[in-house]
C-alpha cells in the first residue's frame, strides 16, 4: 500500500485556497514545536457569520499542506460555528487517511482554524466559551 492516499497526493501537489486574504476577518497561526511546521489560516466572514473565503499559508510537510488544503475546502461556505467543530479526525477521514506519525499535521489544521475563529470572535466582540479554545493534547504524537 502506498504511504499516502491519492487524496493526500492530490491536495499536496495541487493545494486549494493557498494564499493570504488582505483585511481578513480572522487570522490564526499555529506551530508545532517538535517539527517546526507553521500554519496560518485567513478567514473572510460575512454579516451572517458565513465563511465566504478562506486561505492558508503553510510552511510544513506534505501532510500539513494537504491537511490545510482539505480543511479549507471543508469549511468554505460554512457558518463559523460549524468550522469550529471541524476535527482533525474529519480532516484525516476526508484525506482518506494519514500515516500515524503524520496525524499531528492534521491537528495543526484544526488548531489553525480554531485560532482564526477565535480571532474573528475577539475582533467582533462575540462572546464564547473559553473552553472551546482550550488546547487539546495536540502536540503529542
Ligand atoms: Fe509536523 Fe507535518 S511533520 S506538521
Amino acid at each position: 500500500m502506498a504511504l499516502y492516499s491519492d487524496k493526500v497526493m492530490d491536495h499536496f501537489t495541487n493545494p486549494r485556497n493557498v494564499g493570504k486574504i488582505e483585511n481578513a476577518d480572522g487570522v490564526g497561526e499555529v506551530g508545532n514545536a517538535k517539527c517546526g511546521d507553521i500554519m496560518k489560516i485567513y478567514l473572510q466572514v460575512d454579516d451572517n457569520g458565513i465563511i465566504t473565503d478562506v486561505k492558508f499559508n503553510t510552511f510544513g510537510c506534505a501532510s500539513a499542506i494537504a491537511s490545510s488544503s482539505m480543511a479549507t475546502c471543508l469549511i468554505k461556505g460554512k457558518p463559523v460555528s460549524e468550522a469550529l467543530e471541524l476535527t482533525n479526525k474529519a480532516v484525516v477521514e476526508a484525506l482518506e487517511g494519514l500515516p500515524a506519525v503524520k496525524v499531528h499535521c492534521s491537528v495543526l489544521a484544526e488548531e489553525a482554524i480554531k485560532a482564526a475563529v477565535k480571532d474573528y470572535y475577539d475582533r467582533n466582540g462575540i462572546e464564547y466559551d473559553p473552553e472551546t479554545f482550550k488546547e487539546k493534547h495536540s502536540h503529542e504524537e
